[in-house]
């Protein structure tokens, strides 16, 4: 069976960092058999502005039919201040395909990326989920007397019990079958029920309800504030984290920060059993974009990211597919503690000897 992928190189430095990444995923293809196709998509700034279209007519479904998963680079041009065309790919994704796991491993990779003093590889090691639906996010709400003194803003949040619930399974489901590399299995909910007592009171409720299915997996629960701390006091305690959208989308910057930086952090969005759509974390980066010094490796860890979930596809091809995603995540490893490094790792690597370093690692890897 062909696993279709679609590509969405976007703006910036998103086309330079997703032409290594699919490179790479070619050559996995070529020396793995596992039957990719590409699909690439001019989605981005260029489009928009020469004819305002985002996403196409009939794109989302034409995801939903045909496609894998979507391999993402950036979006964001100056041109477009209110990133309108952004909104409308993004979050249209995300919405459209009802993506509604986030996720982002933040896992050090050297000691030499912690910004933490005496914590490194061992110690920050853990997996943050996002609601990506709901919450802050749906855009409800509005403006009264807007442009006076008088005026009044509000900002809806939705929480449903079912979105609630399908997340916090997910994250058990993910703590209990890929526990910590010390053997820790635990899920920490986080949420601020003490303040936010409509919402939070419904998530706190149904993590108490959800827990019960789950007795091997510890179950933790922390007011977001706490935890923010915590990540940064004793990150070793976290294996999988669970939080809404505003508070996941902010925590897992911290996380990017405690792994060592943007150029480094991955993630996915998906639906489980049915569509996912991986982009590294960092956006289109204007400042360095056309340089060739943008830093590949988050878009390496995305495609290992995505590797595993056309595993989850594909059961025949899915012993291929496991190992060409080790055979990345060692070679960015690899990478990080001897490799090539781009400035803003401290290095004056450029984008493509990252990527030829990484591309090169991968075949040994194989060949061995
Ligand atoms: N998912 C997305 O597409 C996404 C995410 C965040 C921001 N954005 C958009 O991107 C544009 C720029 O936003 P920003 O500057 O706040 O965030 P950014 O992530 O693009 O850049 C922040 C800083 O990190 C650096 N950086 C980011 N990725 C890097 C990489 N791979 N290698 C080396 N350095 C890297 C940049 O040079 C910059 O100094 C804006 O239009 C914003 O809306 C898009």
């Amino acid at each position: 069976m062909a696993l279709k992928i679609a590509v969405v190189p976007g703006d910036g430095i998103g086309p330079e960092v997703l032409a290594e990444g699919c490179a790479l995923l070619r050559d996995l293809d070529r020396t793995l058999d596992l039957g990719l196709v590409f699909d690439e998509k001019d989605w981005g700034a260029e489009r928009w502005l020469k004819d305002k279209v985002g996403m196409p007519k009939g794109a989302l479904e034409q995801l939903e039919r045909e496609v894998a998963a979507v391999y993402f680079g950036a979006l964001g041009d100056p041109r477009i201040p209110d990133m309108a065309h952004g909104r409308e790919i993004l979050l249209g994704m995300r919405q459209g395909l009802d993506l509604y796991a986030n996720f982002r491993p933040c896992k050090c990779l050297h000691e030499s990326l912690s910004p933490l003093k005496g914590k490194g590889p061992r110690e920050i090691d853990m997996l943050v989920f996002r609601e990506n639906t709901e919450d802050l996010y749906v855009a409800l709400g509005g403006t009264f007397k807007q442009g006076t003194v008088d005026e009044v803003a509000q900002d809806i949040s939705i929480n449903t019990r079912k979105g609630v619930e399908r997340i916090l399974r997910h994250g058990f489901d993910t703590a209990r079958a890929r526990p910590r590399h010390d053997g820790m299995k635990k899920l920490t909910m986080t949420d601020k029920h003490n303040a936010v007592r409509f919402g939070g009171g419904l998530w706190k409720r149904t993590f108490d309800l959800v827990k019960g299915d789950y007795p091997d997996v510890v179950a933790e629960h922390l007011y977001v504030d706490v935890l923010a701390m915590e990540m940064v006091r004793k990150p070793e305690r976290f294996h999988v984290v669970v939080a809404n959208n505003l508070f996941g989308d902010i925590l897992t910057d911290l996380g990017a920060a405690l792994m060592g930086g943007l150029g480094l952090a991955a993630s996915g969005n998906i639906h489980p059993g049915k569509i996912g759509m991986f982009e590294p974390v960092h956006g289109s980066a204007p400042d360095i974009a056309g340089k060739g010094v943008a830093n590949p490796l988050a878009a390496f860890w995305t495609a290992s990211l995505l590797l595993d979930f056309l595993a989850t596809k594909d059961a025949t091809l899915a012993p291929r597919l496991l190992r060409a995603a080790r055979a990345v995540d060692a070679a960015v490893s690899a990478c990080v503690a001897a490799g090539p490094r781009t400035p803003d790792l401290g290095g004056s690597a450029r984008t493509k000897d990252v990527g030829d370093f990484v591309r090169a690692h991968v075949g040994s890897t194989l060949a061995a």
